[in-house]
Formats: structure tokens, sequence, C-alpha cells
């Protein structure tokens, strides 16, 4: 399977490594065999037709250069400035992989590439939330129209597979409601501020523990969990809904004395999206015995199903390891409905 990577940072290097220690695996259970020919970073990129040298493009990101220093068997290498993207997803392949930086501004670079690649006929994956965020119900019907795949499971929960799980799992069942933890840096403050810190130091040392960026807005302001919310809406509940339809505040307001004496009565504050009749982010109030209440950089999310009652699903929200495996399992999925055609 020849696929298009856009973005070589965390995730796309774990990506990488990933396919390096699971060849042979994918090629035995899946008949998988993953073929990068074509890698795009900030300043430049590469293209292999014959399929580019993970290891050594890794130790090329290690050295903090770009792609663009790839120099073995290399079809066309180049600046990103000078790319015509329309020329790179002609190339031959049936993939491409979107793992840029998110923008829930614009959603750009990603909805750019990500609509060329769909017009290209290439099956899409992505782990950025940005363009789905922005436009999910009509890039489901760009890619229905072109009737290509395109897989977004890494967008929420990182490696936990959250949208799957309601999907595929609870298939049949009618999902009245969902509620959860969507961002691991907030849960990780507020777990902070339980064990008795206030706001400022609980997002210093989110900060220091590389959970929180150098600007935290996006995480605390609760645009992050909005965008997930989005996501999970549109593709769980059939909502057709975009960031402007989530009412959605964050938690720099909420104090130390507060948190205590909710604690002594059995409950704390959670950063809680939500879609029922309403879509929200909110802190809310919530029964430190609701399995919904998990700590630090956890996520969490609670089904509200017709049949089957409330299910909840907990795992890890983020990672680069846990986000490539989402990704890896988008692909394989991929190859089984190409595989059916
Ligand atoms: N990290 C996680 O745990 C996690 C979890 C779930 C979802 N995600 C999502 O996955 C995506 C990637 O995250 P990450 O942590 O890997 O980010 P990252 O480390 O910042 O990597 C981003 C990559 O994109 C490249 N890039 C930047 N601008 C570009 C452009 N205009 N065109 C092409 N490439 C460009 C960067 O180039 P340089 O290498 O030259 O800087 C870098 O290789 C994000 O959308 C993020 O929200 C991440």
């Amino acid at each position: 399977m020849r696929i298009i990577l856009f973005g070589f940072g965390i995730v796309g290097q774990s990506f990488a490594k990933l396919l390096l220690s699971r060849s042979d695996d994918l090629y035995t259970r899946y008949g998988i065999k993953p073929r990068i020919v074509s890698v795009i970073d900030s300043k430049g990129y590469v293209i292999s037709q014959t399929g580019l040298d993970l290891e050594r493009l890794l130790q090329i990101k290690k050295n903090r250069k770009s792609v663009y220093e790839y120099d073995y068997n290399v079809t066309l290498k180049g600046l990103r400035d000078e790319l015509d993207i329309d020329d790179l997803l002609s190339l031959d392949a049936e993939c491409m992989i979107d793992v840029t930086p998110s923008n829930l501004k614009s959603g750009e670079p990603s909805l750019s590439y990500i609509t060329t690649a769909i017009k290209h006929g290439k099956n899409v994956i992505t782990a950025n939330k940005g363009p789905l965020a922005l436009a999910f119900p009509s890039l489901i019907e760009l890619a229905r129209y072109n009737n290509i795949m395109l897989k977004f499971s890494a967008t929420v929960g990182g490696g936990t597979p959250i949208l799957e799980f309601a999907k595929h799992c609870l298939k049949g069942d009618d999902i009245r409601a969902l509620r959860g933890i969507l961002n691991g840096t907030t849960n990780y403050i507020l777990t902070n501020m339980e064990n008795g810190l206030d706001f400022n130091d609980a997002l210093n040392d989110a900060k220091e523990k590389g959970y929180a960026e150098a600007d935290p807005s996006l995480d605390i302001d609760g645009y992050d969990a909005a965008a997930k919310l989005v996501i999970l809406a549109n593709w769980i509940m059939n909502r057709k809904v975009t960031m402007k339809d989530v009412e959605f505040s964050g938690i720099r307001d909420i104090k130390k004395e507060e948190m205590n004496k909710l604690l002594k009565k059995g409950y704390t504050i959670k950063l809680i999206a939500e879609c029922n009749d309403q879509l929200a982010v909110k802190p809310r109030e919530v029964l430190k015995s609701d399995p919904l209440c998990v700590n630090g950089t956890l996520n969490a999310v609670t089904f509200v199903s017709e049949h089957s009652g409330e299910l909840t699903i907990i795992g890890k929200g983020a990672g680069g390891m846990e986000t490539a495996s989402a990704i890896l399992r988008d692909l394989i999925e991929i190859r089984e409905d190409l595989g059916k055609i």
C-alpha cells in the first residue's frame, strides 16, 4: 500500500517506527506492505516511488533537519513552499495520511491537503481535529461523492478507540446522549487541584511535565474538547454540527476552595463535553464514584444507549505511539475495504 505522509513530527515519526516494528506482522496478518512514497514537513518534501527508507528519514529528523535532506533513491525533492500539492497528490498511492498541526480557526493547511487528496481519489487518514471540527459534514459528503474512505480514529481519544466503540460495538443500538472528558491536559490540571494545588500551580506543573503547551489556551479554554465533541456528535449521533454550534467554556476560573468544598461532599469538578439536546463543553460537578471520573491525563466517555444503558470507555487520550496505533487501525480498515472492491 503506497502512502503519502503529510507531517513528520511526534505522531508521524511514531507511525514510521510502528511500521518498522510491525512490518512482518502486518504482512502475515493483514496482507499489508505499507510503502511511504512521500513525506512532507514544514520546510520540505521528498518523493521516492520505490518507497522511502524510514530508518534514514527518522535519523534525519533526529538531527533536526527537514525531510528534503533525504538523499537515497529520490525521485524528486524540494522546498515545501515550491511544492504543487496537486502534483504531489497525483502520485500513484492508495492513501494520504495527515499528521500536520491542528488549526481550529481555519483548519489549514490540513483542510486543503485533505480536500485535494480526496479530489485525487486518495483514501485519507487524519489525526488532525481542525478540518473535521470546522467542516465535518461537507468533508464526509465530499468523500462519499468521490467514493473514497475518510478515517479519523486518532482525532478523539488518541489510541483509545472511542469512535469505533460507539460506531461498531454499539451498532443497532440508539445512542441517545454522550458525555465525556476529552482533554487530558485539563483533566491533569483538575486532578492536581483536587490534590491541593491552585489553578496556576497546577497549570505550571502540567507545562513542566510536557502536558500543556506554552500557550495552553486551546486546552484550558475548552477549544480542543469542543472540536472533539463536534467529531463525536457528527459521527456517532448524526448531528450536522461544527464548532460554532458548541457552547463552551474552560477551567481558568475554577478556585481551589470551590473544589475542596465539593470534594468533602463526594464530588469533584471535571471539564465535561456533552451531546444531548445541547452541545456543550463546561466544568461540571461530577460524583467521585461516577465511572467517568478518571484522573490524570486519562480520557473517558459515557454513551447513553437505548438498550445497553450507560457504557463508559476509558483510556489514554494522547501520546505519539498511541495515536500512531489509531492511524494503523484506520490503515488496516482501508486495506480490508479495498480488498472487498
Ligand atoms: N501528539 C499527540 O499525542 C496527538 C494525539 C492525537 C492527535 N494529534 C494530532 O496529530 C497531529 C500531529 O501531532 P504531532 O504531535 O505529531 O505534531 P508535531 O510534532 O508538531 O508535528 C507536526 C508535523 O507537521 C509538519 N508541518 C507543519 N506545518 C506543515 C505544513 N504546512 N505542511 C506540511 N507539514 C507541516 C511539521 O514539520 P517540522 O517537522 O518541519 O516541524 C511536523 O513534522 C496534530 O493535528 C495533533 O492535533 C496528536
